[in-house]
């Protein structure tokens, strides 16, 4: 089976393309690098190109047989999203419908898309099942939420099947320390409380320590990479099969504070995190946590790295051995 992997250079898209070959899948990638790294890419061919060039993509399906696209590529800041929504609808609405029609013309029809818990908005309860009213709070939720609305319609209209995998938090690296999380600026709280244990960071600042939770600070659904890149071999098989269009909630359905994941990094770690508290970060909901049923009941997916001190481990020893400067 041959395997399209857009945005196989980035954090979520690397450690997928590297699983798709070890387990037999011929891989391309198609990546801009705007925020992805060549040498992120294990496997398969590369290649360094733009969903926004029609023809580019046009020769790249005449090249190739398709079986499958994984469709990681796309702008992720939400604040950025918030002063640029343009960039945001560009690179995820539009290069998406790009994506979509040149797979219409040549032909192939299933897609597995990488959506998100933003498109939820503010919860109205947690845990967070895939019916949970729909109202994202900002342009890069409103862009994905957009297009799993697209690719319904591509459904209806082309016969197209698609498979929406909604991640919550995405943390964590490689088992076997080859890729971890590389974000250029990184915004994510476990790799910036990493460096700020090791030294690379002067001081992680916890954005807000008033919320309505437990100890003031955020909670959220920490989900390891590998166990994100298994629920889309599980999607891979539905398609293959011939299965329909799709929508899961993607998480492990336990919520950590942010204060918890510092003392979890601490202990990992054995260093103290320097911390600095600082004010509320805009658009950042209280608490999200992801109930996952239906995709363990209907596929049988297990996380396998549920453990948040396994996914810390993992993300310590990737930012220990690849030193980012501050
Ligand atoms: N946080 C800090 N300090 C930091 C970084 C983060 O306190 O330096 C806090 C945030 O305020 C939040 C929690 O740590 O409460 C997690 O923040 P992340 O930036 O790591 O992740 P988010 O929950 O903001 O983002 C995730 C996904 C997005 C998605 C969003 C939905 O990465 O793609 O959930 O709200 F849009």
């Amino acid at each position: 089976m041959e395997v399209l992997v857009t945005g196989g250079a980035g954090f979520i898209g690397s450690h997928m393309v590297k699983m798709l070959a070890t387990r037999g899948y011929s891989v391309v990638t198609l990546d801009d690098l705007s925020a992805g790294f060549r040498d992120a890419v294990l496997a398969g061919e590369f290649v360094h190109g733009s969903l926004h060039d029609i023809a580019g993509l046009d020769a790249l399906f005449s090249a190739h047989t398709f079986d499958a696209v994984i469709h990681f590529a796309g702008s992720i800041v939400v604040s950025e999203s918030v002063r640029d929504p343009s960039k945001y609808y560009r690179n995820n609405l539009v290069a998406t419908l790009n994506l979509l029609d040149a797979m219409r013309k040549h032909g192939v029809g299933k897609l597995i898309f990488s959506s998100t818990a933003a498109i939820f908005g503010m919860p109205q309860y947690v845990p967070i099942d895939e019916g949970h009213p729909k109202a994202p709070i900002n342009p890069y939720g409103m862009s994905k939420w957009m297009i799993e609305n697209v690719l319904l319609d591509y459904e209806r209209a082309y016969g197209f099947h698609s498979v929406a995998l909604r991640y919550f938090n995405a943390a964590g690296a490689a088992p076997d320390g080859e890729l971890g999380e590389r974000h250029n600026p990184e915004t994510h709280l476990i790799p910036l409380a990493i460096r700020a244990a090791n030294g690379a960071l002067p001081a992680l600042t916890v954005f807000g320590s008033d919320y309505d939770t437990p100890d003031g600070t955020c909670i959220r659904d920490y989900i390891h990479i590998v166990d994100i890149c298994e629920a889309h071999l599980l999607a891979l098989d539905h398609l293959a099969r011939g299965g329909g269009s799709r929508a899961y909630n993607l998480g492990n359905g336990e919520g950590y504070s942010v204060r918890q994941v510092i003392e979890i990094v601490e202990r990992v770690s054995g260093n103290k995190v320097p911390v600095h508290y600082g004010d509320r970060r805009e658009g950042d909901p209280p608490r999200l946590v992801a109930d996952s049923s239906r995709i363990r009941q209907d596929w049988g997916w297990i996380p396998r790295y549920s453990e948040l001190e396994m996914i810390v481990a993992h993300a310590w020893r990737w930012e220990n051995a690849n030193a980012v400067p501050a």
